[in-house]
């Protein structure tokens, strides 16, 4: 299939592009570089031996993009140009709601002018809001808790509605709960220019010697050693459910709906030990209040996505912390060799 990947130079894209390079589709790359750099497609090129075509366009620049579904025939997109950062999305809404909701709307009009029928979009475990249990299955009530969490209820809504109305769309909305982890070659991985909010990305930040410590938030939620528990999940795993979901659209499903998560649950704490047990050596951390927001526990049902896609995870915390710690290292090796 010939795939246009937006927001593919970004973390959880580069992955995909990899994996979908890996399945011999040929893959184009569309991201306004606002939260990544080109340099990642030559990571890419290390990887495959490909260099996907590339073209810098903001998704909010109708013609930029109708010119790239000019120049080429896709039979799918998989959309995650977007931007993520929750408490930003707090202080910004009118940022957030523009950039991820007029992004989606100019695709969909593109896809329908080109006739392209085939999309998968990155949706976020952010939709159920506070689950009122735990493993958390498709058809849990949803609700948000802050603007980053309504743009990507409101891009679902948009995309059933369209795929109601038209039964020639194919739509796969993927609800990922928290990726993790970096490609194994150390290449390519997560490493935000700003201090991280999220856990992962702290702590890589911590191996490279950024920064000294992490904070706990919250040693008193009701779970087995009072950290927060969530559903981590290794990003190769995460990118192969694209490619899962791609192949499900090929079979013209309409309207479909998967979480992608391991089904496990692990603390703050266990998080952090199996990064310093992979480090070889302690990540200094203490406990501070919780975070505005934070929810004790979730983790996924992902029973859906493996009986209709066939997806199962196959990598363990173990295996992310390896390969979150390799990313590290690989890059402040990298950064030393440039100074
Ligand atoms: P990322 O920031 O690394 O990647 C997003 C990419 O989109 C970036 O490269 C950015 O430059 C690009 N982009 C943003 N706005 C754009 C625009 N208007 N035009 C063109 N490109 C644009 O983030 P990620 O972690 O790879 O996330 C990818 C998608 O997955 C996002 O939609 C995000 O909301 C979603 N998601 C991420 C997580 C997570 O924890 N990382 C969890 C759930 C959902
Ligand atoms: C956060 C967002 C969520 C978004 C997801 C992926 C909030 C409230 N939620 O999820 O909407 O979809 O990122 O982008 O921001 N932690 C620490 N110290 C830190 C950082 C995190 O203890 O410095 C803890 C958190 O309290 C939480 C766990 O680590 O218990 C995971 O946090 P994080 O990686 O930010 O992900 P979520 O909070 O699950």
């Amino acid at each position: 299939m010939k795939v246009l990947v937006t927001g593919g130079t970004g973390y959880i894209g580069s992955h995909v592009v990899v994996e979908l390079i890996k399945q011999n589709h040929e893959c184009v790359v569309l991201d306004n570089l606002s939260n990544s750099n080109e340099s990642v497609l030559d990571s890419v090129k290390k990887i495959t031996g490909i260099r996907p075509t590339f073209y810098k366009a903001d998704m909010l620049d109708k013609a930029a993009l109708g010119k790239v579904f000019e120049q080429n025939k896709f039979d799918a997109v998989i959309h995650m140009a977007g931007f993520k950062a929750v408490g930003e999305s707090v202080e910004k809404p009118l940022l957030y709601y523009r950039n991820n909701l007029d992004s989606t709307l100019n695709l969909a009009l593109c896809m329908k002018k080109y006739g392209c029928k085939n999309l998968v979009f990155s949706s976020s475990a952010t939709v159920y809001g506070k689950p009122e249990s735990s493993p958390v299955n498709e058809s849990a009530k949803l609700s948000c808790a802050n603007p980053y969490g309504w743009t990507k209820f409101m891009n679902e809504r948009i995309l059933s509605d369209i795929c109601n109305a038209d039964k020639s769309m194919n739509v796969a909305l993927l609800r990922y709960f928290n990726p993790i982890g970096a490609h194994e070659s150390g290449l390519i991985g997560e490493n935000p220019n700003d201090i991280p909010n999220n856990l992962a990305p702290y702590l890589i930040k911590i191996i490279m010697g950024e920064l000294p410590k992490i904070n706990v938030f919250g040693n008193d939620y009701d779970t087995p050693d009072g950290t927060g528990v969530r559903d981590y999940i290794h990003v190769v795993d995460l990118a192969k459910g694209h490619i899962a979901a791609l192949n499900k659209l090929a079979t013209n499903c309409g309207l479909v709906i998967y979480n992608l998560g391991t089904g496990k649950g692990y603390s703050v704490l266990e998080v952090i030990d199996a990064f310093s047990h992979a480090w070889g050596k302690q990540i200094p951390y203490s406990f501070a209040p919780r975070r505005a927001g934070d929810v004790d526990l979730y983790f996924a049902d992902p029973s859906k996505a493996n009986r209709e896609l066939g997806f199962k995870c196959e990598y363990n915390l173990d295996d992310m912390a390896r390969d979150s710690v390799n990313f590290a290292l690989t890059l402040k090796k990298a950064r030393q060799k440039n100074q």
